[in-house]
């Protein structure tokens, strides 16, 4: 029995993320729905794949616990244990960088220093202030001298709590906009563009943000799948999506999504059916 893990607010999944619960049905495999806090959804599970447990990141310790202990369990889990923990956190771009994968300017926040000083210090101009536990860009702020007391207001609580992130602001986010790029064990599917509102940062459509299906090149194809190759890790991820802007024809690294990405499987035609045949073969 395959599960499809989700959470308590998603029970039957979202969205694209349907199709392949469709398609593994379709091709008799047996599969269902399971919720990722409750173990009696999940424990005759022979293998689950994490799809929408969206509230992962705000409850991460409980979580990868529940890792641990699926994987105690003898339940094959994808993506695998190893690089659910490793991407978990945003420190993980740090390592990629030391592998010579382009990311925006980043500065790093150990919780508990003072922030004020911390931003005022390395402000650079327009800058983007995040947790490195985050999701749908959640206390994800945009800072410039001008607003960095207000930033802090909003942020004082967070910066007590969990480390954060200061990076160069990125404008081709708001155009042309943010990359998605979606690989099965690293063969290319297909690909979203996502774009803010007028006057915002955040792609994410809680915010207004838009998506459409891309045509990308193939240059851009090569270094997102070159991106994915650096991932410290021998077996490559059933899913990812590799997010990022792309500047002087150089893809840049957002964030590689290895967790619960929404994978946009309703964009790309017989998407579900790719997904679906490289966890099968
Ligand atoms: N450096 C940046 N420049 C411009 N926009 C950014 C930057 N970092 C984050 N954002 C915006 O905030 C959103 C959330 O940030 P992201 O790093 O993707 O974290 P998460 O998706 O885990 O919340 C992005 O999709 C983008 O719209
Ligand atoms: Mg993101």
């Amino acid at each position: 029995m395959i599960g499809l893990a989700t959470w308590r607010e998603l029970p039957e999944l979202t969205g694209g993320e349907k199709l392949l619960f469709e398609e593994l049905v379709r091709r008799g495999v047996a599969a269902k729905i399971v919720v990722w806090d409750d173990a009696n959804t999940w424990r005759d599970c022979s293998e689950i794949i994490i799809r929408c447990t969206w509230d992962y990141s705000s409850r991460l310790p409980e979580f990868l616990k529940w890792i641990d202990e699926v994987e105690r369990a003898g339940i094959t889990l994808h993506n695998s244990p190893d690089i659910i923990r490793w991407n978990s956190d945003k420190h993980y771009l740090r390592e990629l960088e030391m592998r010579d994968v382009k990311i925006p300017q980043t500065v790093w926040f150990p919780r508990g220093g003072d922030l004020h000083s911390f931003l005022k210090e390395n402000g650079i101009g327009t800058q983007i202030i995040k947790p490195t536990v985050s999701a749908g860009a959640y206390n994800t702020y945009r800072v410039s001298p001008e607003t960095i007391e207000e930033v802090v207001a909003a942020l004082e609580q967070v910066a007590r709590e969990k480390d954060l992130m200061l990076q160069e602001y990125m404008p081709e986010i708001e155009s042309p906009g943010e990359y998605s790029l979606i690989f099965f064990r690293n063969e290319f599917s297909h690909a979203v563009l996502k774009t803010p509102a007028q006057g915002d940062f955040r792609v994410q459509p809680r915010y207004g943000g838009q998506q459409e299906a891309v045509q990308i090149s193939e240059k851009l194809m090569t270094q997102a799948k070159w991106i994915l190759e650096q991932i410290p890790f021998v077996k490559r991820p059933l899913y990812a999506r590799v997010d990022g802007i792309v500047r002087d024809s150089e893809f840049i690294l957002m964030e590689l999504e290895l967790i619960e990405p929404y994978l946009f499987l309703e964009f790309g035609e017989n998407s579900a059916a790719r997904f679906a045949s490289k966890l099968t073969s």
